[in-house]
């Protein structure tokens, strides 16, 4: 078996084949435009809205390729260009349009590490691709350095053993698990072309909450086989507009331009990405990242001392906290966490996520680190509810 990364080979034969749809903006984007079949006369909103509608020509077609929206994020994220920067309708779209462009329907798989983001493996089954589940390790007795971090060498047994995974995804940090993945993990995975020859995507959701900047985004100039994931909706506190980032090396990001629909970020979209990666936009995304880093310490050291909860699990990279509730005996109760759950929902109006059924978060819940106000709610109301469910 030859040992180089072959994407070419890797790519389906529809997708390396497709002759993609040119659109009118590929072309030109100037002058007296009547090329796209837009209305030249105008959006048609009411008054309050005609000013921002005319001053963003929302009557047009955003530009395909939104370069440069890709020109902050590349200098944001020291990437070489912005042809190494895919733009998609949050990252849920990039991770579809990966499966899309690499994964045969009825035939290739996806590789996960439960317990780990649910999208993965609903993109896989939408588009009838098989799903293959190497665990996160959780043993905490013997090796707590450990504790959901990949285990490697059962992933790399698997797709040795199985030719049809094309796409591994790794969390990281992860959720629900709250925990960065060790480097030399992922490097693994990349290097091992002789049991691994598909591609590693690691989806960085979280990972601006991370201190210090251990992004692997700027290893993709060393690893053509690498996809990194990031977004605008966790950090950046932009989940309304929908942007989320393919990085990796020009010829996959050119097979995902490719295959997208043509316009698939907004004019609205991309002015708010655009205000958000200038200087004042990061200047406040770093600010707001350590508040809420603040009030996750608040959160590890309150919760814990709730009578009824047992460990928080993780290393707590994110904007997140996963904490176990117990019986009277001190072992994980699911019962005992979801009737809290649903009381704290639906009668106390704070809402975590229950999580208790996830592997290796055996009577877990996974809480948002709110507002300093929201998180001294929740530590009020989930006393209460732990009071009512012994
Ligand atoms: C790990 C992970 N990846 C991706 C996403 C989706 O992000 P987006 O809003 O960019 O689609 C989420 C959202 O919760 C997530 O937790």
């Amino acid at each position: 078996m030859a040992s180089e990364f072959d994407l070419t080979a890797l790519v389906r034969p529809n997708i390396r084949a497709l002759k993609p749809y040119r659109c009118a903006r590929d072309d030109y984007s100037s002058g007296v435009l009547l090329d796209a079949n837009e209305n030249s006369l105008g959006a048609a909103v009411p008054e309050a809205l005609a000013v921002e509608a005319r001053d963003q020509s929302l009557n047009r077609y955003p530009d395909p390729l939104q370069v440069q929206v890709k020109e902050q994020l590349v200098q944001l994220r020291g990437l070489p260009q912005t042809d190494h920067v895919f733009l998609g309708v949050g990252s849920d779209e990039v991770i579809d349009l990966l499966v899309r462009v690499i994964c045969v329907p009825g035939q290739d798989k996806i590789l996960i590490t439960p317990p780990t983001y649910g999208m993965y493996g609903v993109t896989a089954q939408v588009n009838d691709v098989g799903v293959v589940k190497v665990p996160l390790l959780v043993d905490t007795v013997n090796d707590p350095a450990n504790v959901f971090q990949l285990n490697v060498p059962a992933m790399l047994a698997a797709t040795a053993q199985d030719p049809a995974i094309k796409l591994v995804f790794v969390c990281s940090p992860g959720n629900p698990t709250g925990t960065l993945i060790h480097p030399d993990a992922v490097k693994k995975l990349l290097t091992s072309l002789d049991q691994f020859r598909g591609i590693v995507v690691v989806d960085e959701a979280y990972i601006d909450f991370v201190p210090g900047n251990k992004s692997l985004a700027s290893w993709v100039t060393r690893f053509p086989n690498l996809v990194v994931l990031q977004t605008m909706s966790k950090s950046f506190g932009l989940a309304g507009i929908r942007l989320g980032l393919g990085i990796a090396q020009p010829a996959i990001i050119q097979y995902m331009n490719n295959t997208k629909a043509p316009y698939n970020i907004s004019t609205p979209t991309a002015r708010v990405a655009l205000a958000a990666l200038n200087k004042q936009g990061l200047a406040d995304m770093r600010k707001k990242v350590a508040t809420l880093s603040a009030q996750r310490q608040l959160l590890l050291d309150a919760l814990p001392q709730l009578p009824g909860v047992g460990q928080i699990l993780g290393t707590n990279d994110a904007n997140f906290v996963v904490c176990q509730v117990v019986d009277a005996t001190g072992a994980p109760s699911r019962n005992r966490a979801l009737q809290i759950y649903q009381h704290m929902a639906q009668k106390m109006g704070v809402v975590v996520r229950y999580r208790g059924n996830e592997y290796g978060c055996d009577g877990c819940l996974r809480i948002t680190v709110g507002s300093p106000e929201e998180n001294q709610l929740l530590l009020q109301r989930m006393t209460e509810a732990l009071a009512l469910f012994q």
